[in-house]
């Protein structure tokens, strides 16, 4: 239903507003219209979500737990398929690539979830090799070494830990270690899901710290982080985007939610407060 309403839409554009969209076309990162997905044909966990994100920017999405943000994620990496709705990254159609193409594109994404998900049997540097071999053949031995090395400088990891295994380092440095692979093929999208859940204080600023230093170190790359804590949105965020029952309720600046009236946003921000 919504395809052919799709196509209607698109057929009925006037020239302006073709314009329009050559103009928009290379200033979002992610833009996703009217998503919808239900697992078991009843409940739908994303249910009309509309979002756009800006290139460039570091967005953090917030929303208390199972309101979907996780689930979104999955489909901006092409993990789900949603039941209905488009969803468009750096200008691509993804609901029409094959898994062959998907896996190709996907490769312009980085991403570090909660757990750094390294490899237990290959040590620091292999670890951050290993994108690089799997996906830059052209590279020599030499040259995927020097830039491994050179993203574990940039995630400020002491070159005494690079021959260390992930067991025998700390936690911060295993968080360290996962951001360097996940920037190995450097990303033109990185995405965290809650790459400070369950950190003590001090592990939650040096991440936060270490993912706006990335952004800032990055130019032009675009950042989703995705958190429950407000208190990081501020922090670091240059927009904000609020999820909520399966849609974003609000997406804007961190000053744009401080003025805003809308009561979930309000709740959300004096209980945020309280907390830190
Ligand atoms: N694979 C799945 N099958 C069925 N339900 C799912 C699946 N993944 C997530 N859900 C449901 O979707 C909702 C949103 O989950 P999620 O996106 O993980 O929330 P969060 O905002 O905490 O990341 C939850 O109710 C969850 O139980
Ligand atoms: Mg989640």
């Amino acid at each position: 239903m919504s395809n052919s309403n799709n196509n209607l839409s698109v057929s009925n554009f006037s020239t302006n507003e073709t314009v329009l969209n050559e103009q928009n076309k290379n200033h979002f990162a992610i833009e996703i219209e009217d998503l919808k997905k239900t697992f078991d044909g009843k409940e739908f966990v994303v249910n009309g979500m509309n979002l756009k994100i800006p290139k460039g920017s570091l967005t953090v999405i917030i929303g208390y737990s199972g309101t979907g943000k996780s689930v979104l994620i999955k489909h901006i990496l092409g993990l789900y398929k949603p039941t209905s709705g488009n969803l468009r990254i750096l200008n691509e159609d993804v609901l029409k690539m094959t898994p062959d193409q998907m896996t190709k594109f996907r490769c312009r994404f980085g991403v570090l979830f909660q757990g750094s998900a390294l490899f237990d049997d290959m040590n620091v540097l292999e670890n951050v090799c290993f994108p690089l071999i799997e996906h830059r053949r052209h590279l020599s031995l030499e040259q995927v070494n020097e830039i491994a090395i050179q993203k574990l400088r940039m995630v400020g990891l002491d070159p005494k830990h690079f021959n260390k295994l992930p067991n025998q380092i700390s936690g911060g440095m295993q968080k360290r270690t996962g951001l360097a692979r996940a920037l190995a093929l450097d990303p033109e999208i990185m995405f965290y899901d809650e790459p400070t859940t369950g950190l003590d204080p001090i592990l939650t600023e040096m991440v936060d710290n270490l993912i706006l230093n990335t952004h800032q170190q990055r130019k032009g790359m675009t950042s989703v982080v995705i958190s429950h804590d407000l208190g990081a949105a501020f922090r670091i965020g240059d927009h904000i985007a609020m999820l909520d029952s399966g849609k974003c309720v609000l997406f804007g600046t961190p000053e744009e939610f401080m003025k805003s009236d809308i009561d979930l946003v309000k709740r959300f921000i004096n209980k945020g407060m309280k907390h830190s």
